[in-house]
Parts: C-alpha cells; structure tokens; sequence
C-alpha cells in the first residue's frame, strides 16, 4: 500500500522552510535536554502532533524507508524501547533490537560500549543506548560517528522521555507558562525528574519537590533552579502541594542505585496517591508517571480522567517519531 499517496497532507517534502531551518538536530547527538530552547521544542511539539494526526489518519509513512536504528539497551525498559521501535517502524525504518538484555550480546564476552557503538554504527544510521552509568551516553558519542540518542543513563538524565513528559504537560493543560508543577517520590535518583525539571526552568512555572530526605533533589539541580528565580519549596508531604498542584509528577523510587537495600526498604512505600488525595486535587489537573509505577498510584486512580499517564506513554512515540525525523534529515 502506497501509504503516501493516500493522503497527500503528509508530504513532508513540501514543509515550509523554517522547518528546514529547524533540523539543526540533524545529525546530532541527543545527550541532554540542556541542547533544547524553547523554539526548538515548540518545532519537537508540532511534528509530534503531526505524527499523532498521521498515525490516527493512516498509521504510517515511508519518510525514513532505507533508514535504520539501533536499539541498544543495557538496563531494562518497557515503554522506551517499545515506543523507539513503534516509532521508526511507523516512519517505515528498521531497528536492531539488542533489548532483551546485552547478556545475549558480545557485551557479556567483555565488549566495551566503546567497540560495541563502533560495531553497530556500521550497521545503523543512528543508535538509541540506555546504560546504568551516569555518562554512558556522552562516552558512546564520542566514540560513534552516527547520532547517538540517550535513552537513559544511569541517575543522569532521560531527555527523550522529559520531551514527551512536557509535551503531555501542553497537550493536557494547554499552557506551560503559570503552571505549578509538583514532583514527588526519588527526586535524587530518578533521571526523569532531573531532565524535565531543566526543561521546566525554561519556562515561568512554580515548582514543588515532594521526597522523603534521603531522596531530595541533587544540590546542583537545586542550585539551577535557584539561580532561574523559579518559586520552589521541598517538602515530605503531599498533603502540602495536592491542592494547588496543575501536574502532579509521581515517579518510582529507583531500587537499582541504591547501594543499601535497608535505606530502599525504609523508603519505597512513602507515597501513594489514592482516590481520597485525588479529592483534594483541582478539578483540571493532571497526574502523570514515567511508568513502571510499583505501589505510587493506585488502581482505583487510574479511571480519574486527571489520569494521564496512559495518555503519557502514547505521547513517547510520537516524539520519538518527530525526534527520529529531525535527527534522521527529514525534519
Ligand atoms: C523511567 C526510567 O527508565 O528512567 N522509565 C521510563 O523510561 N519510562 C522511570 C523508572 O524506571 O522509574
């Protein structure tokens, strides 16, 4: 089937010329949100929906047909993976998929990332790596000569995945300016957290850190947000955020970078939203979670049309369709 000319609105050859202008990803690597301003998530936010409007119309397009990605994953991953692997089948490229665990690679042979990326660039025109350790993204750049996308690193940072966690934010809400965005659970370990809150500081929002004292947010994050002049307050409890929180953010206390599984045991059910804290929520909020969740939301939250964390997951292949494109040449 001729997906193309079934509806000729997604030729995307003929988009107008600043959107060319705007593929300075092109060929980039895609580190840290810290490489986005505020026009070129706009640019990310507009293809997006134009993937969302595409998939809904027709399902796919052949814009990176020849075109192929590696799928390079060290630690587990549900939705990251996946949604990488939708997206470039969706804009008609193909993946590697080494997601089922490195033991199957040469990796457990003793392979360094650095031959590894090395060895898969000759395949691939670009390679999306998640890896435990804080840095392994920019290490696999410096070595590879095809874009290599960070798809989590450690405690570090998780820039694709704080693209869809804001452009949910703009979808749900409408706005990003004037919100006032409340995040709760490992602030200290949870990457997720620390790239969309530098995302955040690009824009004029209020923000809360709810996390239990060993789980703060790391001090040079904090700093950064400090000197923006962001409104911030930490706090243990949700009760003190829940009634004028616009997002409420809830993440998983990360386990795995614990060295002291006691310190785990002591924290891992600190927070849990249920339907009585939705009750004293707004009326137009939302709740998101990167997923997996592990006791933070319940169930019963989740018929709560303020849910989006669903809506959240869905919103990651359309970025990571709009990300792939731009990266790829056809922005
Ligand atoms: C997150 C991650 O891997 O950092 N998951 C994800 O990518 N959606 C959050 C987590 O594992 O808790």
């Amino acid at each position: 089937m001729q997906l193309e000319n079934l509806n000729p609105l997604f030729n995307f050859d003929e988009m107008p010329k600043q959107e060319l202008v705007n593929s300075i990803l092109t060929g980039q690597d895609i580190l840290s949100v810290s490489q986005f301003d505020r026009d070129s998530l706009s640019y990310i936010f507009r293809r997006a929906r134009e993937m969302r409007e595409m998939v809904h119309r027709v399902g796919g397009t052949n814009l990176l047909a020849g075109r192929v990605l590696a799928c390079l994953f060290y630690e587990p991953s549900t939705r990251t993976s996946s949604s990488f692997i939708a997206a470039m089948e969706r804009l008609g490229g193909s993946v590697i998929p080494i997601t089922q665990g490195v033991q199957f690679s040469s990796v457990s042979k003793g392979e360094t990332l650095a031959d590894t990326v090395r060895t898969l660039e000759q395949y691939a025109d670009t390679i999306v790596l998640r890896h435990p350790e804080t840095g392994a993204a920019k290490l696999a750049a410096d070595y590879a000569n095809v874009p290599v996308i960070n798809a989590g690193d450690g405690a570090g940072e998780h820039p694709t995945q704080a693209l869809l966690d804001l452009f949910t934010i703009r979808e749900e809400l409408g706005q990003i300016d004037g919100l006032k965005i409340a995040m709760v659970g490992d602030l200290r370990y949870g990457r997720t957290v620390h790239s969309l809150t530098k995302l955040l500081m690009q824009y004029n929002v209020s923000l809360r850190f709810v996390s239990p004292e060993i789980l703060r947010l790391p001090m040079t994050i904090m700093n950064q947000v400090i000197d923006k002049n962001i409104p911030v307050r930490e706090t243990h409890d949700v009760a003190d955020v829940i009634e004028n929180a616009d997002v409420l953010y809830v993440t998983r206390v990360q386990k795995e970078r614990f060295s002291d599984l006691s310190q785990y045991e002591d924290v891992k059910d600190h927070y849990e939203i249920t339907t009585e804290i939705m009750a004293m929520a707004k009326k137009k909020m939302v709740v998101m979670h990167p997923l997996p969740r592990v006791g933070e939301i319940h169930y019963a939250v989740d018929n709560d049309p303020r849910a989006a964390y669903f809506r959240q997951v869905q919103n990651g292949m359309y970025i990571r369709m709009a990300l792939l494109a731009a990266v790829l040449g056809r922005a």
